[in-house]
């Protein structure tokens, strides 16, 4: 059954051919499949969109995958208690990402849920869903129908240890915990959203708790993957020493 369908009207085909990053005198093959997971607020996104941009590469959020399930569920007023409820409706839901320079959008059902999947409690219950054998399962093929030609970077938690092992590189991203909640915090409150630091603090250290010890695809560094500590680094710090390993080989 094919339940998931994406549609990417990036920009990405029509640069493949052209895409290096001159500035910097990176030049690579075609169609790199690029692998960046971490935990929450290890900067994973801004710094898989910026890699993106200066490789001209398609960018693939898969925790906007599972936050667009979540958002399903508590649209619907469903318990997280279900699962087979929640996997009947990971069977009919339409999620389609649509992605125009490095900007994902998220489409559920044809509604643009892209904002919305963006709070805390979509943050928990997404990372509670996850733990579920048939939620991972039915998002499995629209990941990798999206990285079929490659040229992308893909942030998540298991894209270098389940969902992509055989991508080219693969990073893992790391920051303190102190650090992972000012940088949460700090993003949410530039979304105009009212947050209380000690409950986001909570909740990120028990996402993290969920998101690794689940018995399925558990958030862990994959093989050959390369361990980046951003605690100390800026964005462009570890863009560029993401971009000299790759260049490197
Ligand atoms: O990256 P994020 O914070 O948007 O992800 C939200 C949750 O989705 C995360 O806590 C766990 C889950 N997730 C996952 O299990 N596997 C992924 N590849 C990406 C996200």
């Amino acid at each position: 059954m094919h339940f998931l369908v994406y549609e990417s009207v990036c920009s990405f085909k029509d640069n493949i051919d052209k895409y290096h990053n001159r500035d910097r005198g990176v030049r690579l093959k075609k169609g790199l499949l690029i692998t960046i997971d971490g935990p929450a607020g290890s900067g994973k996104s801004t710094i898989s969109k910026l890699l993106a941009k200066k490789l001209s590469y398609l960018y693939l959020d898969t925790g906007a995958l599972y936050r667009a399930v979540a958002y399903q569920v508590t649209k619907r007023g469903m318990s997280a208690a279900g699962e087979e409820r929640i996997a009947d409706l990971c069977g009919r839901a339409k999620i389609r990402l649509h992605c125009v320079d490095q900007a994902q959008r998220v489409f559920v059902d044809g509604e643009d849920v892209t904002e919305k999947i963006r709070t805390e409690p979509i943050s928990l219950l997404a990372s509670t869903l996850s733990a579920m054998p048939a939620v991972r399962a039915a998002l499995l093929s629209i990941q990798r129908e999206f990285v079929k030609d490659g040229g992308v970077i893909a942030e998540g938690r298991d894209m270098g240890t389940v969902v992509f092992p055989e991508a080219e590189f693969k990073f893992f991203l790391e920051a303190d915990v102190g650090e992972r909640v000012r940088r949460r915090y700090m993003e949410l409150v530039m979304r105009g959203e009212n947050v209380d630091y000690s409950s986001l603090k909570k909740d990120l250290l028990a996402r993290d708790r969920q998101d690794r010890e689940r018995v399925i695809a558990p958030l862990r560094v994959a093989e050959g993957a390369i361990v980046i500590d951003s605690t100390q680094l800026n964005t462009e710090a570890v863009v560029n020493a993401m971009l000299a390993v790759v260049a490197k080989r």
